[in-house]
């Protein structure tokens, strides 16, 4: 499927440098701004709901509160089981919602769809890390009021979001209420055929233990049906009104608050400080007690440093994010606010405490379910690595505390060492479709290569000694096992029954990119041994014990990477998806209408798998990921084949395919591949940005820059660029951590500039050349 000339849609939202805004309200774009104004902080997310609820729109709404990493795990009921099937089905849960505030100006209750609405804007501001709304109310008899909301998740304090409501009377004297209050009642996603979205469905995950106002502060305490955690929700809230508020407190079903009455006239306001915090038993004892304790410190925390000081914090914390994280484009604003917003939401979905990690959908949907996938590896460790390396590392923290489980799955799939799941929350195999889920073991090679990358990137030895290599070897170990040396094949290691990332062809022999990824690894693994057994023998020594690793199955890894088995088609000059791909029929792209894609909405599986068809890159995410094996016309050849086969009925495609064309140089294909990355939820191009935002295209749009059309590869310890400005643009300036320095790499019209902003000195290459930078200094390379 050639992919038309892409055309950019109106903007739905107008183009800002620093911020996502919108001027009007609209019940049917509802669900699309909930997720794309979603905040977070890694562990909590909120979606964009209105504080004060909604009014007669039903199914216009979801309402949406995560906690990273926190589930239910519902029993799966297979009408035809097979062994090794996941028994239950992890579900990052829907929380109590804790940003209500009902706000009624004598008796009528403030609602968008209610009265008049003079004026409306809302503003998620990606600078200082808060998001704000402000409208212009008049009652249906006649008050007139300007409500403003401004709510943030704390970037600094883990358990902590915090709303200030603003009511000012521009033309009202009476009284105001203000109902601030938790809700438990958690309305469940519907059931659907559709894939991506998850199950859905069935019994309240949640269930209510307790509500108790204690003192200040509310608290609504609930247990998971199946996973038995506790979740204790808190809030507590801070006045300023003209004349004292009455506040009283008010429980309803599965609700509970303090209702304010105060009275204002014309000029006159009054200002509400919510604080909410959320804490679990997953964090720490589940004993009650000590659960009240952990809410009621979160509360002391926050209202001494009151909402200023949290905004303060919440700049500084994002002053140093974007020191490290920023991505400048000047000659188009639309792809400037794209690119930052991706990496703002990046920022507020990752779990950073080394338990979480980062789903498909953020903390921004349920879309996926919360489930993490290689998603992580390929597409967001990338941007972590090389800008936030503590939050990298953090991902790989989550991979080394579900190595057990990693274990314990490979035995139930008849394996020695490690496998990990394919969608998991706690480590533990989510996936229900076998063909499109266990069987992409290539997961093992992908957190392979992404530890290597992360080792070249950083040097951090200490990860390695702890954590990575056990992982290498624990994974190696599962290969060797799986493949064998094929005597049909003249003994080249084989390794059949797979899947590789393109989803449109499941179950097959010999994938390139998992072969080609596989040998990478097993060549990485013996590396490892041999460095550490050399530079660390006694930590190596520990850990060849532990695991009981012997030198005969080091030389395994090395000889069958070495004797790896990559199907060649001699008569195409290109490698072959798999053994037989190339002998199936093409899709007939002439015949299928548009409205057939994505084409897994419309065709059984088996349709799909007996054609030539693509969902997204796979050989051609080989060409990038190992660029350094192919020549650049193996690549060119490779890719023409691959890429009008293409549906990019995945997300995860066009960066990839942007990335390669850049190499390749097509920077007119590689820019509209890009284009299409990098506003997909600002755009909704796949028009599904109401169940949460696509995590890994937007770290693929950060990639698309900073691997594709500035070039930047790390091979064995080299850091290259080799930069090629699209067309359009005046300059493009990105930042880059390698080895703890900051480098600011700006690639203009005439000249690429490399600074070294922290650190004393660093060698890279420009192409073929070779430059160094001692501190603070700039080259400048025609
Ligand atoms: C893609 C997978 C991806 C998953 C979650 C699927 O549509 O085919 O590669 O891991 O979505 O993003």
């Amino acid at each position: 499927m050639k992919m038309k000339a892409y055309v950019r849609p109106e903007a739905l939202y107008p183009y800002q440098a620093w911020s996502l805004a919108e001027e009007v309200y609209d019940d049917e774009n509802n669900q699309r701004s909930e997720s794309v104004f979603a905040l977070g902080n890694g562990y909590i997310g909120m979606r964009g709901n209105f504080e004060e609820g909604y009014h007669g729109v039903k199914g216009k709404s979801v309402t949406g509160n995560y906690i990273n990493g926190f589930y239910d795990a519902k029993p799966i009921h297979y009408p035809e089981g097979a062994y090794g099937y996941p028994s239950r089905n992890q579900a990052m849960l829907n929380v109590t919602n804790a940003q209500c505030v009902g706000i009624s100006v004598g008796d009528e209750p403030f609602h968008l769809n209610t009265g008049q609405v003079l004026s409306f804007s809302r503003e998620l501001d990606m600078k200082h890390g808060f998001l704000k709304r402000q409208i212009e109310w008049e009652a249906p008899s006649g008050g007139r009021v300007r409500i403003s909301f401004q709510r943030l998740v704390s970037f600094t304090h883990k358990h902590l979001a915090a709303v200030q409501v603003e009511v000012e009377s521009t033309g009202y004297i009476g009284e105001i209420t203000l109902h601030s209050f938790l809700d438990g009642k958690i309305q469940e996603a519907e059931a659907t055929d559709d894939p991506r979205l998850g199950s859905g469905g069935g019994e309240p995950s949640l269930m209510l233990e307790k509500m108790e106002q204690r003192g200040e502060l509310s608290l609504l305490k609930q247990r998971t049906r199946h996973t038995g955690f506790e979740l204790l929700t808190g809030i507590s809230h801070r006045i300023d009104a003209p004349a004292a508020a009455a506040a009283e407190s008010v429980t309803g079903e599965e609700q509970i608050g303090t209702r304010f009455t105060l009275k204002l006239s014309p000029g006159e306001k009054a200002v509400l400080t919510k604080y909410i915090s959320y804490h679990t038993s997953k964090d720490g004892s589940d004993q009650e007690a000590e659960l009240e304790k952990r809410v009621e410190g979160t509360h002391r925390e926050a209202s001494e440093l009151g909402f200023s000081r949290l905004l303060d914090e919440q700049q500084a914390y994002l002053d140093s994010f974007w020191q490290h994280a920023d991505v400048e484009i000047e000659g188009d604003p639309a792809l400037q606010q794209g690119i930052r917003f991706n990496a703002f939401q990046l920022l507020q979905s990752v779990g950073r405490d080394g338990l979480t990690n980062i789903g498909a959908k953020g903390l921004t949907g349920e879309g996926y379910e919360g489930h993490y996938f290689w998603d992580t590896e390929m597409y967001m460790m990338p941007f972590f690595t090389y800008t936030q390396p503590d939050i990298a590392r953090a991902l790989m923290d989550f991979r080394y505390a579900t190595l057990d489980k990693a274990r314990s799955r490979a035995q139930v799939m008849s394996q020695k060492g490690a496998l990990y799941p394919w969608r998991t929350i706690d480590g533990d195999e989510n996936s229900a479709y076998f063909p499109a889920g266990t069987a992409q073991m290539h997961i093992n090679a992908d957190i392979a290569y992404a530890i290597k990358q992360y080792m070249q990137a950083t040097g951090d030895i200490q990860f390695l000694l702890d954590k990575g290599a056990e992982i290498l070897f624990e994974t190696s170990r599962f290969w060797v096992d799986l493949g064998h040396f094929n005597e049909a094949r003249g003994g080249a290691f084989c390794i059949d029954g797979v899947t590789g990332p393109d989803e449109y062809t499941a179950i097959v022999n010999n994938n390139t990119y998992t072969n080609l990824m596989v040998q990478s690894q097993l060549n990485y693994a013996c590396d490892t041994a041999e460095l550490l057994g050399r530079e660390h023998p006694e930590a190596y020594e520990r850990l060849r014990q532990s695991i009981g690793l012997t030198q005969d199955e080091i030389a395994g890894w090395r000889e069958a990477a070495a004797r790896m088995f990559v199907p060649y088609d001699e008569t195409l000059g290109i490698y072959a998806q798999d053994d037989t791909f190339l002998t199936k029929k093409k899709w007939d792209f002439e015949h299928t209408p548009e409205d057939q894609y994505p084409l897994l909405l419309h065709f059984h599986p088996l349709v799909i798998y007996r054609h030539q068809v693509l969902k997204q890159a796979d050989t051609v995410m080989a060409l990038f990921l190992l660029s350094e094996k192919f020549t650049m016309e193996e690549k060119i050849r490779n890719y023409q084949y691959y890429e009008p086969l293409t549906t990019h009925d995945s997300s995860l495609s066009p960066c990839i395919h942007s990335i390669v064309s850049a190499e390749i140089g097509d920077l007119d294909g590689a820019y509209a591949y890009f284009d299409r990355t990098v506003r997909m939820d600002l755009d909704d191009i796949n028009r599904n940005a109401k169940d949460g935002l696509h995590t890994a295209a937007m770290a693929g749009s950060w990639m698309s820059i900073v691997h594709g059309f500035a070039g930047m590869r790390l091979t064995d310890g080299e850091l290259a660029f080799s930069p090629a400005l699209p067309h359009l643009w005046q300059s493009c300036t990105f930042r880059v951590t390698y080895h703890g320095q900051l480098l600011m790499v700006r690639m203009g019209r005439e000249e690429t500039r490399y600074t070294l902003v922290e650190g004393d000195a660093l060698t890279f290459k420009h192409k073929e050349r070779e430059l160094s930078l001692a501190a603070g200094e700039t080259i400048a390379v025609d």
